[in-house]
C-alpha cells in the first residue's frame, strides 16, 4: 500500500467524521508510563505513529489492547528506562517519552530522530527545563543519558519559546516531582489541555493548562483513568482545504470548532461560507477562492504551522497572488517542488511563499515529503485534471486514518494501491 491514485476534478460533497487528535493521543500514551493501573482511552486514531507509541510502552513493560478506537492500557513501573534506537526512531516525536520515563525511573536513555524534513528539531528547551528539576544529562554519540538520582524536585521554569513538546515533557516530569512546578511561557495548544485533563483524571494537580502559566503540584502516585481524546483539528483543516480547493460543499463532524478559529477565519477571508455548530461545521466555498493577502503561522491560537501546506495547496488554485509566512519550522516548504509538478506556481523566499493562483492543475506522479506536505499534494490532486499518483504514503499514514475511504465517501475518485 504505497500510492494513492486520484482522478481529480470532482467537487467534494457529503459529510465526514474527524478522528481523535494524533498530537493528543501520543503524549497521553506516553503519560500512561506515569500511572499505576488501568486506563481506557477513547477516540484514538489508527495511525502508524500510535502503533509506534504503543510499541514503546510495550517495551517498557506496560500492557495494552486495542479495540477499534479504544485503547486499554495497564500501567506499572516500567521494566526499563532505556528505549532502543529503532523504537525511538520509528516515530518523529518520540522525545515525548523523556519526561514520563525520567519522572518514573529517575533515569532515561533515549536517542532522537535526526533532523527531519521540517528542519532540525533541537531539544535544548527540554534539556534546560529538565536540568531545573535536578536532572543531569550526558550525550554519548547519538544517545542522551538522563539521570536524577535524588528524584525530581519541582522548579520555576521559563521557556524561551513555547515549545509544545517541551511543555508536555515538563508537565510529565512535574506531576510526580517533589513540590510545585511553575511553567511560564508555556505552549497553549488544545493538545496540552487534553494531556493535562487526562493526568488530572489520573490524580495529578495541574492548573492553568491552555494559558502561558501552568502550575503543577507534585503527587506521590497516579492511577489509571478513562479519557476521550479531543478531535484532530489538523485533520479537520485538511478536509476544509480539500473542500475549498475543489469547490465542494461538505459537513465536517466531531470537531471542536473554536480549536479551528484561525483556520476558519483564513478560509472565510478567501470567500468560503463556513457555518459552525457545537461539534461540526459546514463549508460552502465560492466557485474559485480569492487569494489571501498575508497569512502568518504562529503559536496557538494563531494560524497553525501544520495547516500551512494545506492552505497553500488550496491557494494554488485561488484567484490572485497570496503570501504565506512560515514562522515555526525552517523547512516546511519541502513539498512545494512536488506541487510544481502538478502545475502550481509557487515561489519561496526563506520563510515566505508567494502563491500565484492558477485556474487548473494537471495530474502527475508526485511523492510525499512529510506528513502535512503529503496531505497538501492529495488536496492538489483532488483539484487537478487527470490522474495523479501520490507516492511515499508512509508519511500520510502517520497522521491520517482512512483518508482514501473518507475522500471516496465525499465523492472523490481515489484508490490506494
Ligand atoms: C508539535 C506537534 C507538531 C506541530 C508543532 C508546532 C506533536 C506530536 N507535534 O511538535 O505537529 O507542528 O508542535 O505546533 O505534538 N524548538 C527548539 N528547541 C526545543 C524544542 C523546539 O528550538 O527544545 C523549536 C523547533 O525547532 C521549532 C519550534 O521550536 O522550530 C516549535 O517546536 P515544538 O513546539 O517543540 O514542536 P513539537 O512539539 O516538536
Amino acid at each position: 500500500m504505497q500510492n494513492l491514485i486520484i482522478n481529480g476534478g470532482k467537487r467534494l460533497k457529503g459529510s465526514v467524521d474527524i478522528h481523535g487528535a494524533k498530537n493528543s493521543v501520543l503524549p497521553i500514551i506516553a503519560a500512561t508510563v506515569l500511572l499505576d493501573g488501568r486506563s481506557v482511552l477513547h477516540n484514538c486514531p489508527d495511525l502508524s505513529d500510535v502503533t509506534a507509541a504503543l510499541d514503546i510502552i510495550g517495551f517498557l513493560g506496560l500492557t495494552y489492547r486495542r479495540n477499534g478506537s479504544d485503547i486499554e492500557i495497564i500501567s506499572k513501573c516500567p521494566a526499563a528506562f532505556e528505549i532502543p534506537d529503532e523504537l525511538m526512531r520509528s516515530m518523529r516525536s518520540s522525545v515525548m517519552f523523556l519526561g514520563a520515563v525520567i519522572a518514573r525511573c529517575k533515569s532515561a536513555v533515549i536517542s532522537l530522530p535526526g533532523g527531519c524534513r521540517l528542519g532540525p528539531r533541537p531539544i535544548d528547551i527540554h534539556i534546560s527545563a529538565l536540568s531545573k528539576f535536578g536532572v543531569r544529562v550526558k550525550k554519548i554519540q547519538e544517545r542522551f543519558e538522563f539521570s536524577a538520582k535524588e528524584g525530581l524536585k519541582g522548579a520555576n521554569i521559563h521557556l524561551r519559546f513555547p515549545s509544545v513538546g517541551a511543555t508536555e515533557n515538563i508537565i510529565m516530569a512535574s506531576v510526580l516531582a517533589r513540590g510545585t512546578t511553575v511553567i511560564s511561557g508555556a505552549a497553549k495548544e488544545p493538545e496540552i489541555v487534553d494531556l493535562a485533563d487526562f493526568l488530572n483524571k489520573a490524580g495529578a494537580d495541574i492548573k492553568g493548562a491552555g494559558t502561558d502559566k501552568i502550575t503543577v503540584r507534585g503527587t506521590d502516585k497516579l492511577s489509571g483513568a478513562e479519557h476521550t481524546v479531543i478531535p484532530d483539528r489538523i485533520e479537520a483543516a485538511t478536509y476544509i482545504a480539500a473542500a475549498a480547493a475543489t469547490g465542494g460543499s461538505i459537513e465536517i463532524k466531531n470537531i471542536i470548532p473554536w480549536h479551528l478559529s484561525a483556520v476558519i477565519t483564513a478560509f472565510k477571508k478567501c470567500g468560503c461560507d463556513i457555518k459552525t455548530e457545537s461539534d461540526r461545521l459546514c463549508i460552502n466555498p465560492p466557485e474559485r477562492l480569492s487569494a489571501a493577502h498575508k497569512t502568518v503561522t504562529g503559536i496557538y491560537p494563531a494560524f497553525p504551522t501544520d495547516a500551512g501546506p494545506l492552505f497553500i495547496s488550496a491557494l494554488s488554485v485561488a484567484n490572485g497572488t497570496s503570501r504565506f509566512y512560515e514562522r515555526i519550522f525552517k523547512n516546511r516548504y519541502a513539498f512545494i517542488p512536488e506541487m510544481r509538478k502538478l502545475g502550481a506556481n509557487i515561489e519561496t523566499y526563506g520563510e515566505m511563499a508567494v502563491v500565484n493562483g492558477t485556474k487548473t492543475l494537471k495530474g502527475a506522479q508526485v511523492n510525499c515529503t512529510d506528513l502535512r506536505g503529503g496531505a497538501a499534494l492529495v488536496i492538489a490532486a483532488l483539484k487537478a485534471e487527470g490522474t495523479t499518483t501520490v507516492g511515499n504514503l508512509c508519511h500520510i499514514k502517520r497522521g491520517y486514518q482512512d483518508i482514501a475511504d473518507n475522500l471516496r465517501q465525499l465523492g472523490a475518485d481515489i484508490i490506494e494501491t
